[in-house]
């Protein structure tokens, strides 16, 4: 049986640990894949072999001449942004559109070179360049084998997808009409603004929460440097406190365990959603919230740290008896975290590669430790795991650096909770390359299926996209008749 949507919201609010247990709104799909060139660029290199490269396509909403709507995959199983980008299941109706939800190579099923795709010399096929290779070919080639070869083309993406989105437009513009960009970094992830930012804004949203709250967590972090100095009593006690499976042994250990907690509050202010959500994680609703209010009426700074960590890691069912830091996070080339499993991988090498990541934390403009990722240790990190050196002028120049304005038809649309945020695009840069405030909204609340506990603001975001999404596809059709 299907859930109805508002049922299951309402056994949502009624308890924020079912909900978690309940599945999300399915949409229909059918998952394909396609015979996908493993190098678009240099014909010798693997022989001119094909993958197979993984996508779902929903045609139940499809009306003849309607657009395509293609969501760019970003790093992760496809599935994952699947089932949290329901606006464009929401809006194609209206459209009659055909969806397409492709995943990036290196992510989920869609391995280049199989259970070898992660050897040192194969995951130089882990490109930008190569996944938008992928995208404009298969959007070619569904477009033919459908009998639709001059249907517009609109994507949709979040975070990295989004990037891949806005790139999609910049760099194919025959191919794609226009893009919906949401919370994507295309200036930070190309050295194109500070690097200081993220953790700042994680910062201000528990500010926002309860001014009191960053300071309880500085306090913690003190107290925690303090036991750590103590040495094998002090890590002893630290483990009891945050529960840890086994007691830190070393210095390394601690340190391990730091990102742990400094990741945990990344995720509660990436997906500080109005309600428990399952991305990337489960989290109740207004989980800074929630967070913020664990550290203010704990018994101790410390002991409301503990608590407000494992809120992030301690959300699936059966609940965890106790913390394995090393399984539960990763440290790696991106400071905001790179996942786990062969996904960690392929993100830490583009993040060793094209992809600037934020800085580290610096305990001073947010209240987090100093951990700081400087270029030369990201440096030294990748040459030491992957024999690369970052390159980060390069996306700089194949991602247009601050010359966007010479493209056209990008939304790009960032909520103001969001961390993100300030490493994208603000303002609006030219007539038809505009920037979307979301006030309240987390890491693209607006990508999201409609919900009852929606702020008025996303609402209006959600129909302002959609009224430009159809003033480009109005155009369009009218160029259309025009050469016809
Ligand atoms: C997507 O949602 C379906 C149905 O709720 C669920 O079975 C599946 O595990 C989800 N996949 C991911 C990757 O979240
Ligand atoms: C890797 O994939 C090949 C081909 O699919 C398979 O024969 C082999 O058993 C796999 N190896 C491992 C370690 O999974
Ligand atoms: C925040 O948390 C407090 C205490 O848990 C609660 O009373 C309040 O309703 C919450 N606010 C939101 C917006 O969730
Ligand atoms: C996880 O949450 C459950 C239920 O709230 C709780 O009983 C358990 O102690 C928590 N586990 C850890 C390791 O904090
Ligand atoms: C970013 O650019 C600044 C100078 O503009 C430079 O000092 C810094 O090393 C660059 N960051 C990275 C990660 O390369």
């Amino acid at each position: 049986m299907e859930w109805p949507k508002q049922m299951m919201l309402l056994i949502c609010l009624l308890s924020v640990w079912m909900c978690s247990a309940i599945p999300l709104p399915q949409y229909p799909y059918k998952e394909k894949y396609f015979d996908q060139s493993i190098d678009h660029f240099n014909l010798e290199s693997y022989g001119q072999r094909t993958y197979r490269q993984r996508y779902f396509v929903t045609d139940d909403y499809w009306k003849k001449g309607g657009p395509v709507f293609f969501y760019t995959g970003n790093e992760g199983p496809i599935e994952a942004f699947f089932n949290n980008t329901g606006y464009v299941f929401d809006i194609a109706p209206e459209f009659g559109a055909l969806i397409i939800f492709a995943e990036h190579r290196y992510y989920g099923k869609s391995l280049p070179l199989g259970n070898q795709s992660f050897t040192p010399s194969n995951l130089g096929l882990l490109t930008i360049e190569q996944a938008l290779a992928d995208y404009a070919t298969l959007i070619t080639s569904l477009r033919e084998d459908l009998g639709i070869p001059d249907s517009p083309v609109v994507v949709f993406g979040g975070s990295y997808g989004g990037m891949l989105s806005a790139y999609m437009r910049m760099k194919y513009p025959h191919l794609v009409l226009g893009a919906l960009a949401a919370s994507a970094p295309v200036y930070s992830t190309a050295n194109q603004s500070s690097q200081t930012y993220f953790f700042e804004t994680v910062t201000q949203d528990f500010h926002d929460v309860d001014a009191r709250c960053p300071d309880i967590v500085r306090a913690a972090f003190t107290k925690l440097n303090q036991l750590a100095a103590q040495g094998t009593s002090g890590l002893k006690e630290i483990s009891t406190t945050f529960k840890l499976c086994k007691t830190l042994g070393s210095m390394a250990e601690y340190y391990h365990l730091l990102g742990w907690i400094r990741n945990s509050f990344t995720y509660q202010a990436m997906l500080d959603y109005p309600y428990a959500a399952s991305f990337m994680g489960n989290l109740p609703a207004n989980p800074v919230n929630v967070s913020c209010h664990m550290l203010v009426d704990a018994s101790s700074p410390l002991e409301g740290l503990a608590m407000s960590s494992g809120l992030y890691y301690n959300s699936s069912n059966p609940p965890l008896k106790c913390f394995d830091i090393f399984a539960e996070f990763i440290q790696c080339a991106d400071p905001t975290g790179c996942g786990l499993g062969t996904d960690s991988t392929a993100w830490d090498y583009q993040a060793c590669t094209e992809i600037t990541l934020p800085a580290g934390s610096n305990g001073i403009t947010d209240m987090f430790p100093n951990m700081p990722f400087t270029p030369d240790m990201r440096t030294s990190y990748c040459q030491a795991t992957y024999n690369v050196t970052p390159r980060p002028e390069w996306l700089k120049i194949q991602g247009f650096g601050r010359g966007l304005a010479s493209s056209s038809n990008i939304i790009f649309s960032n909520g103001l909770l969001d961390p993100w945020r300030l490493g994208g695009v603000t303002e609006d840069l030219s007539e038809s390359i505009v920037a979307i405030p979301v006030p309240g909204g987390a890491h693209h609340l607006d990508l999201r299926g409609s919900n009852p506990k929606d702020p008025e603001s996303v609402v209006k975001a959600r129909n302002k996209e959609k009224s430009i999404i159809k003033g480009w596809i109005d155009d369009w059709n009218q160029r259309k008749d025009k050469t016809a």
